[in-house]
């Protein structure tokens, strides 16, 4: 064809110009979606009313929606309906819509979407308006999922407490031991005091001189008393459980008791005959016995009647009040006295750490807890039963074991070999 003669040549020139500005519009707009395609951030836009006007197939896979699905949907309500507690969150409160509103860019390190089923992840995200005339039409949000770096942060955080929970523990090992260890060498000091106190009260005749030596004799008494408590509490030694007769114990140190308790105060011992077997730590066994008569003595200052008794008892599943929480067969100590009584209010602090009724000086409190860790480390229970006024009764059950036979220096024989051998020792394996 031929060229339109009547056409002047600047509207050829025009329509040239406007094909090749056609052309880089098209290249911009197609530069411009492959950089939202293929940003790794979920980007997408909002109109003004908040409502979805693009979106970038990261953010759309990142929220588990189809792309085209998002595209007109309130983006509040959509993605970031819920805070990350997933309380409601009204979008008046949303930080996106006040920096909207306030024509501000707002950048995020902690916040939550939603997805389409319903789950939640974590973001970053900055949210920048769009700017036309003046005035806010849109806003561009980009965030990121930053599971992966929160997860980071909470293993850390988990591991940061464990080291602290590990110091902590080894800070009150190592006070325990120091305890242990000062409070071993005050009493060796104590009784060194003790000792040659007693020696000058023995050679003094009776007036305020001899009172007074007996003032120092009933300190270094009661401080001994208190290092014992100490060095009994912080004690982490490995105790050394072997099966005993409840009523052996018991019985070997009614002369001490006997000993410690003032003459106003009578004591009976009522042991039942053949107990089954127990596997306790005796020290500890003595302890819990000692601390317990201590108590009763010190609930009868005007003297009384203090019963120590022992007993088989089986708890049946349906076990009554004041009776342990597993059934089975028990070896029962129980240790009574006509005192005080324990007013109802404190019944439920009496083993705790330092709690006493007690006036400065005169207990530390550590003796019920004592007696509960050495009781519950032997795997029994201890119970007690109180009336104001009338009495206290603190029974410790301890778990009846079946007879166990030391095999360490039994001779067996072993069959097939004629002979006769000392049984292996646990440790020494079958080599
Ligand atoms: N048999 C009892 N009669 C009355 N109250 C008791 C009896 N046993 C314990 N309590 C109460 O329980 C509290 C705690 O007893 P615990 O043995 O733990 O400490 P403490 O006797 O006060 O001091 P510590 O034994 O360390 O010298 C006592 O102060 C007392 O109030
Ligand atoms: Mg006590």
């Amino acid at each position: 064809m031929e060229p339109d003669r009547g056409r002047p040549s600047g509207i050829d020139d025009l329509a040239a110009q406007l094909a090749k500005a056609e052309e880089s519009l098209a290249h911009l707009v197609r530069l411009q979606e492959s950089i939202l395609e293929c940003a790794g951030e979920g980007i997408y836009g909002t109109d003004s009313d908040g409502r979805i006007t693009f979106v970038n197939p990261a953010a759309a896979a990142l929220l588990g929606w189809q792309p085209e699905e998002l595209v007109g949907r309130p983006a509040h309500e959509t993605v970031h309906h819920s805070r990350s507690d997933g309380t409601p969150y009204p979008p008046a409160e949303c930080a996106i819509h006040r920096s909207l509103a306030l024509n501000r860019v707002y950048h995020s390190e902690d916040d939550s979407f939603w997805r389409k089923d319903g789950t939640r992840f974590p973001i970053s995200f900055t949210c920048t308006p769009i700017v036309d005339e003046g005035e806010v039409v849109g806003g561009v949000l980009v965030f990121r999922d930053i599971t992966e770096r929160k997860e980071a942060q909470r293993a850390q955080k988990l591991k940061e407490q464990l080291e602290l929970q590990v110091a902590h523990m080894q800070k009150m090992e190592t006070l325990g031991q120091l305890v242990g260890e000062i409070t071993h060498d005050l009493n060796n000091l104590l009784a060194v005091i003790q000792n040659y106190a007693a020696f000058v009260r023995a050679d003094l005749p009776e007036g305020p001189i001899s009172n007074d030596i007996d003032q120092v004799l009933r300190a270094t008494r009661r401080a001994a008393a208190l290092t014992r408590q100490l060095v009994m509490f912080s004690r982490r030694e490995a105790v050394a459980p072997r099966v005993v007769d409840l009523n052996e114990v018991v019985l070997d140190m009614e002369k001490l008791l006997r000993r410690t308790i003032p003459a106003a105060v009578r004591v009976s011992t009522q042991v039942s005959a053949s107990l089954w077997p127990i596997k306790v730590d005796i020290g500890q066994l003595e302890q819990v016995i000692m601390n317990l008569v201590l108590n009763a003595k010190d609930a009868m200052p005007e003297g009384g009647h203090l019963t120590l008794s022992t007993e088989n008892v089986v708890v049946d599943p349906l076990r009554g009040r004041n009776e342990p929480p597993v059934p089975g067969r028990f070896v029962r100590l129980r240790v009574s006295d006509t005192g005080s009584g324990i007013p109802p209010e404190l019944q439920r602090r009496v083993f705790e750490p330092f709690f006493t009724s007690k006036a400065r000086g005169n207990g530390t409190g550590l003796g019920l807890a004592t007696v509960r860790a050495h009781v519950e480390r032997a795997g029994g229970y201890i119970a007690f039963d109180s009336v104001p006024g009338r009495g206290t009764t603190f029974d410790v059950y301890l778990p009846a074991v079946h007879a166990e036979v030391d095999l360490t220096d039994v001779e067996v024989i072993v069959p097939g070999r004629g002979g006769s051998r000392r049984a292996p020792a646990p440790d020494e394996g079958a080599s």
